[in-house]
């Protein structure tokens, strides 16, 4: 099945056009006689309907934008590409991860509830989306700089984010929001931890881990299975911003962070990773400490120690914005054989939630844009055709259905399965995880505070907590942030009481 993209037209697929020394034209290339003056009847007359030039002109400018993200509306990102130095191919067969691969792939960087033009330095996690080219199509992993969420079933997501974005009424943020539901959902506690803390400002996005965060399903060329969770590791290390180098750069430098990754690539010093991955044998999840499926916990890396999988350098700065960034579109459910989902609840709504919010975000044949395009896949021999703006299409003698008898494209079995297998034998359900042995909202984040951070790091966490209560937290859910923080930490919980009672007085 052949495709003809563009074909008979010199501007083709994702060709880049220069306007230097040329002729004005329309949209439909003739050339126009004026940039700047529409036509009138005589010089004092009224502008003319039929000067469709100028229509057109105000008429594209009125649909320049598409809607925002409904979350991660900030962000920037660049292209690179992943080399494998490693040998996991007795964890999966996906090629891209075959040793030495080399695959090309984008990246876009973001903070989460601010929107288009906020500042980059406001604190939140930041989205680590990135898409990997490979031969077998495209290979999302839409991630973040935690490993781990508020929230551990997609019902509560719409709620949740509403809570971080604005009031309706008057339009303004609100902590009180925030932290109302926070501490009416026990389960964010380890995510607020990390949020509170250093990794909740980077420095620049070069200085921060990127994670797959859930877990996610390998299977090998013997069909053997195995969980597994994604870590990229920054090669120059981590680095933070305070809260007020932050506050400062809010005002004096609200793009920082998308400035620091396009300049640093102008500059050739290319921002890199290494991809690790921890493995978990499939068995093991039934009786592991925590549920290992539960995106607000993390395996112990004692347990499942990182595996190198290869690196993962930065080294292509978009041309264009919008048709390379922010048309771009992630979606979970991009896996390829050898890569499936687990019975993680929030991956599972995730894989139904993108593709859709493309569908109206951008529109239905977002994936025929070329930054979305699968441009390596050995082969696209898709059934999906027309619908609005669709301008790729098979030759007239390639069947449009399936099954048909004129060697159109069958489906192939051998990759059943691959998308991820486990036993559920039970019937339909709404009821939280299976708790396992150590399965507790506030263990991780209470571990997290005393073993992990050192006295510094858990001075910042608390005044950087202290400073965001303050700022707006009232009764009842005042009350609840004292409690919420002695239930992660005794003594924790106290100062951050003493902090914001003496901040009150
Ligand atoms: C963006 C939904 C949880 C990472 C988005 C978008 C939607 C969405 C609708 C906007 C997509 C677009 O318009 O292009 C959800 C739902 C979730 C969820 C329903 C919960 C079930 C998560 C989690 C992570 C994450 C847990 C990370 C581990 C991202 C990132 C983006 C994004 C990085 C931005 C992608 C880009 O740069 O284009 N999410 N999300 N989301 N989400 Fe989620």
């Amino acid at each position: 099945m052949t495709s003809h993209i563009g074909s008979g037209n010199h501007i083709g697929e994702g060709e880049r056009y220069t306007t230097t020394n040329r002729y004005t034209t329309n949209n439909a290339g003739i050339p126009v006689a004026s940039d700047s003056e529409s036509l009138t009847a005589g010089t004092q007359g009224p502008v003319l309907l039929h000067d469709h030039y100028l229509v057109e002109k105000l008429a594209q400018f009125n649909r320049e934008r598409v809607p925002e993200r409904v979350v991660h509306a900030k962000g920037g990102g660049a292209f690179g590409e992943l080399v494998v130095t490693g040998d996991v191919s007795r964890y999966t067969k996906a090629k891209l991860f075959a040793p030495g691969a080399r695959t090309e792939s984008l990246v876009r960087f973001s903070t989460v509830a601010g929107e288009q033009g906020s500042p980059d330095t406001w604190r939140d996690p930041r989205g680590f989306a990135v898409k990997f080219y490979t031969e077998e199509g495209n290979y999302d992993l839409v991630g973040n700089n935690t490993p781990v969420f508020f929230i551990r079933d997609a019902i509560k997501f719409p709620d949740f984010i509403r809570s971080q974005k604005r009031l309706p009424g008057s339009g303004l943020r609100d902590h009180n929001m925030q932290w109302d539901f926070w501490t009416l959902s026990p389960e964010s506690a380890h995510q607020v931890t990390w949020l509170m803390g250093d990794r909740g400002i980077p420095k620049t996005w070069r200085h921060m881990d990127g994670f797959g965060s859930h877990t996610y399903q390998w299977v090998n060329a013997e069909g053997e299975r195995f969980w597994v969770k994604y870590h990229f590791k920054t090669n120059p290390g981590i680095e933070f911003l305070t809260q007020d180098e932050a506050d400062r750069l809010a005002g004096s430098s609200p793009d920082v962070h998308r400035q620091d990754l396009y300049q640093s690539i102008e500059r050739g010093e290319f921002p890199s990773w290494t991809l690790k991955v921890q493995i978990m044998p499939v068995d093991d999840a039934e009786d592991y400490r925590f549920n290992p499926f539960d995106l607000t916990k993390v395996w112990s890396q004692k347990d499942y120690p990182l595996i190198e999988v290869g690196t993962w350098t930065l080294n292509r700065n978009p041309e264009n914005f919008f048709a390379e960034i922010e048309q771009a579109s992630f979606e979970p459910s991009n896996v390829v054989p050898g890569v499936g989902f687990s019975p993680d609840k929030m991956l599972l709504g995730r894989v139904f939630s993108y593709a859709d919010a493309h569908r109206y975000r951008i529109g239905t044949n977002y994936a025929q844009l070329p930054v979305n395009s699968p441009k390596a896949a050995a082969q696209l021999n898709t059934y999906s055709k027309e619908g609005s703006m669709a301008y790729r299409f098979s030759s007239a003698d390639t069947p449009v259905y399936a099954p048909n008898s004129y060697g159109g494209a069958h489906a192939d079995p051998s990759v059943a399965g691959d998308e991820g297998v486990w036993n559920f034998g039970e019937s339909a359900v709404r009821a939280g995880y299976i708790t396992h042995a150590e399965d507790d909202d506030f263990g991780q984040a209470g571990t997290m505070v005393r073993e992990v951070l050192d006295d510094a790091a858990r001075e910042r966490l608390l005044n950087n907590i202290v400073g965001h209560v303050l700022d707006g937290v009232r009764e009842p859910v005042l009350s609840r942030v004292f409690e919420y923080w002695r239930n992660v930490d005794e003594d924790l919980g106290k100062k951050v009481e003493e902090g914001v009672r003496a901040g009150q007085a």
